[in-house]
């Protein structure tokens, strides 16, 4: 038997206003040139997009897109796009938190939706574009700002609405995942590899927000907000990067049996404080989150009925990212004409309270920077001792070519014990004679 299936389409096109027009910008138009008519034929033909209008600062550069857009698209001032008549939904694809803001606030109150995926803009500028976001009735959708191609935010709104939600712990930035791979397997210095990272459209355009944690953080700061119902204040979160990380600490973390990761770990305590923090951290090669290679991302989501779940995906990239602002620009155009379409952070907690890192438990790795003499090891022992904080293993790496070196590092892996009783013991072990520079620490993480 022979099915036909008509699609009527009684839609008239949406217009997209595109702000940004770079990696994930030209993947947007990409995508929708590739399966706009799915994406009309999905909806049972109800919904048709085309791009209107496109910002950006020199219309004049080479773009990276599958088919030629019309000069006579481009603009280089936003009021132009978000005022346009012909723009309907307003898509944020510029970065930063100036401009950006600017642009998604003028769309709101124009109640024009908005689609971003600029995670810095929503986590340190969230409360009050969310706030007009209210006001206009008029929302914004903001898939593509954690975690690149995974739907994460969307489960978190939808799929576990139900759940308390206890934790998240995940690789939530593509690029650092992509450097310590690159220099753990290909020996590649940090260096050549962000530039790899960054030649992918993996970083972002000042890639320091990328290695110094801060990406990450962002992103970590939007899924608490989501989970949890209350603002957070960037500055009280606990935030360090893998710059630090050194291809002898990837050798050594691997002899031990771990992989060393940028981890975000946000978790709510028995007392409802939130821990929330991101770091390098060791975890057992035999932890699932070890075999999050590349630009991949993985988030593992614990909630109280659901249990635990694991999100895994590409989490940067041209074609992964516009697919979750494409998802976004659907949702946005079934939402326009309906009154209340607001979510997102809806605060329903007035304050919450957030642990302070101080008060936060792992074990740890921490690599010195010292003078090698008699009793090295012995004055940074006493320290550590006095602070009633346990030693499970030191080690110092011998250089083969120089093996009686005047400066050579020496690592100790620590049991566990609260962050800020590490802190006074290193303020303390910092001013000794033979330690040379601030120590470096990364945490040990035991993930379940
Ligand atoms: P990008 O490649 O640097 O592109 C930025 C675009 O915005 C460019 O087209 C640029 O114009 C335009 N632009 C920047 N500032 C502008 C201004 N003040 N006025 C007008 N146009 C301006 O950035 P991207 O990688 O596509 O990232 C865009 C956003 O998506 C960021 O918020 C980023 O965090 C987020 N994001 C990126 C990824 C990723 O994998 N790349 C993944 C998830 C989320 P010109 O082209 O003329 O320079
Ligand atoms: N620079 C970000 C990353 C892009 O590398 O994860 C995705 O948000």
């Amino acid at each position: 038997m022979r099915v036909t299936v008509a699609v009527v389409n009684t839609c008239s096109s949406l217009g997209i206003g595109l702000a940004g027009f770079g990696t994930v910008g030209s993947g947007v138009w990409n995508t929708l040139e590739r399966n706009g008519d799915l994406i009309t034929g999905r909806t049972g033909g109800r919904i048709a997009l085309h791009i209107a209008k496109i910002l950006v600062r020199d219309p004049a550069k080479a773009r990276a897109t599958t088919s030629e857009v019309p000069a006579d698209m481009f603009t280089t001032e936003w009021r132009a796009l978000v005022e346009d008549p012909a723009v309907d939904i307003v898509v944020e694809l510029i970065g930063g938190t100036t401009d950006a803001f600017d642009i998604v606030a003028a769309a709101l109150r124009a109640n024009k939706p908005v689609v971003t995926g600029n995670k810095a803009l929503l986590a340190e500028r969230g409360v009050e574009l969310f706030a007009i976001s209210r006001e206009h009735q008029t929302p914004i959708h903001f898939e593509a700002a954690v975690a690149g191609g995974i739907p994460i935010i969307r489960t978190v709104q939808d799929s576990f609405i139900g759940n308390r939600i206890q934790s998240f712990s995940g690789i939530i930035n593509g690029t650092s995942n992509f450097i310590l791979g690159r220099m753990a397997e290909a020996g590649l210095s940090f260096q050549a590899a962000l530039a790899e990272a960054q030649a992918n459209g993996y970083a972002e355009a000042d890639p320091t927000l990328d290695v110094n944690g801060w990406d990450a953080a962002h992103k970590a700061i939007l899924l608490a907000t989501l989970a949890y119902g209350f603002p957070i204040d960037a500055s009280a979160i606990h935030v360090s990067g893998i710059e630090q990380v050194r291809p002898a600490d990837i050798a050594f973390a691997n002899n031990l049996g771990y992989v060393i990761k940028l981890l975000a770990v946000i978790r709510e305590h028995p007392d409802h404080a939130v821990e929330i923090r991101v770091q390098p951290s060791f975890i057992a090669k035999s932890h699932i989150l070890a075999a999050v290679h590349g630009v991949f991302n993985a988030v593992a989501v614990h909630g109280d009925a659901a249990g635990e779940s694991l999100f895994y995906g590409r989490g940067a990239g041209q074609d992964p990212t516009a697919s979750s602002v494409v998802a976004d620009l659907v949702e946005a155009a079934r939402s326009l004409g309906q009154v209340g379409g607001h979510r997102g952070f809806l605060p329903y907690r007035a304050a919450g309270q957030l642990l302070p890192v101080g008060q936060t438990s792992t074990a740890y790795y921490v690599r010195f920077d010292v003078t090698d003499r008699p009793g090295v090891i012995a004055e940074i022992a006493r320290v550590l001792a006095d602070h009633r904080i346990g030693i499970s293993g030191t080690h110092s790496p011998v250089n083969p070519a120089n093996p009686d070196a005047e400066f050579v590092d020496m690592v100790f892996l620590l049991h566990t014990c609260p962050f800020g009783q590490l802190q006074t013991a290193l303020a303390e072990i910092e001013t000794l004679d033979c330690v040379n520079s601030p120590p470096v620490v990364f945490r040990i993480e035991a993930l379940t």
